[in-house]
């Protein structure tokens, strides 16, 4: 697959998608960039910038680094460059680039870092893009790569549409060469890449009677993930209208449920080029 303008994208490019993965990267930024420092980085690549949401977040706590975002599709490009030039501290420090992460158009060792969140799930060759990345690092970079690992999913009371349709969801990613469960790959994707130093951290978003607050916003933050895929497995026939209503009703009862449980761990790794 050449082009992500043709590639069945789960979430597909709607503007509310678009909107929803700025609100992603606003609710998950204490927990993503904890452990990144790039505040002596002047020069970072961004692989499938998106929206320009977590580009938004780089160039607001770093305020050295000149960012270059690249992604395939034209929609996310054109929407990264609208918010962006919104940002006055953003002014003249980014550029965003139509291209393909399995093949970087830049020279070899032309960024000192390099950041990737929620990409490799959606590119049939995750190690292309590894292999990449790391060539156009200079010795010493540092990659992020924060990374989904959907089989950690749980809640309680079971729900057996919601686990229905989250089976659908992540069997159509797998088919449309995707991964799902790739967060507990990037161990291995890093070192076969050549990476050295590879650190992982597990990000456990456990929530229950301890944190109602956090509880309630995380299933209704999920309800939203989970239903912008609809239209796209409806049409695939992949799962039915009703499958989804039913599926949705679960996800609202529980989302008001005193006793609920919400867990799911995603995945953080992090390398040094030498
Ligand atoms: C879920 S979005 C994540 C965007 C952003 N990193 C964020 O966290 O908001 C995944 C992005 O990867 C892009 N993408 C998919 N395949 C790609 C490829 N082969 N090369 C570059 N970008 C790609 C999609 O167009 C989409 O914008």
């Amino acid at each position: 697959m050449s082009d992500a303008n043709y590639f069945p994208y789960l979430h597909g490019f709607s503007e509310s998608e678009q909107q929803r993965l700025r609100e992603q990267a606003f609710y998950e930024e204490h927990r993503i960039y904890q452990d990144i420092d790039f505040s002596r980085i002047k020069n970072l690549l961004e692989v499938g910038c998106g929206v320009g949401a977590q580009s938004e977040i780089l160039l607001r706590r770093f305020s050295k680094l000149h960012l270059t975002g690249i992604d395939l599709n034209d929609r996310q490009l054109a929407s990264a460059k609208e918010y962006l030039a919104t940002l006055p501290y953003a002014k003249d420090r980014y550029e965003i680039k139509k291209m393909d992460a399995q093949n970087l158009e830049f020279e070899s060792n032309s960024f000192e870092g390099a950041f990737l969140c929620w990409v490799l799930e959606h590119i049939p060759h995750p190690q292309k893009v590894l292999n990449e990345v790391r060539r156009v690092l200079r010795p010493g970079s540092k990659v992020f790569i924060t990374e989904v690992l959907n089989s950690t999913f749980f809640l309680d009371p079971y729900s057996p549409n919601v686990w229905k349709y989250w089976m659908a969801f992540n069997d159509y990613q797998l088919d449309t060469h995707g991964d799902p469960f790739i967060g507990a790959k990037l161990g291995n994707l890093l070192q076969a890449g050549g990476f050295q130093d590879i650190k992982l951290s597990l990000k456990n978003l456990h929530f229950d009677n301890r944190f109602p607050d956090e509880r309630k916003e995380t299933i209704d933050f999920w309800t939203d993930l989970l239903m912008s895929a609809k239209e796209q497995l409806i049409s695939e026939k992949v799962i039915t209208q009703e499958l989804a209503d039913a599926a949705y009703q679960e996800l609202k009862t529980i989302a008001s449920d005193p006793n609920a449980v919400f867990y799911y761990t995603y995945v953080q790794a992090q390398a040094t080029v030498i």
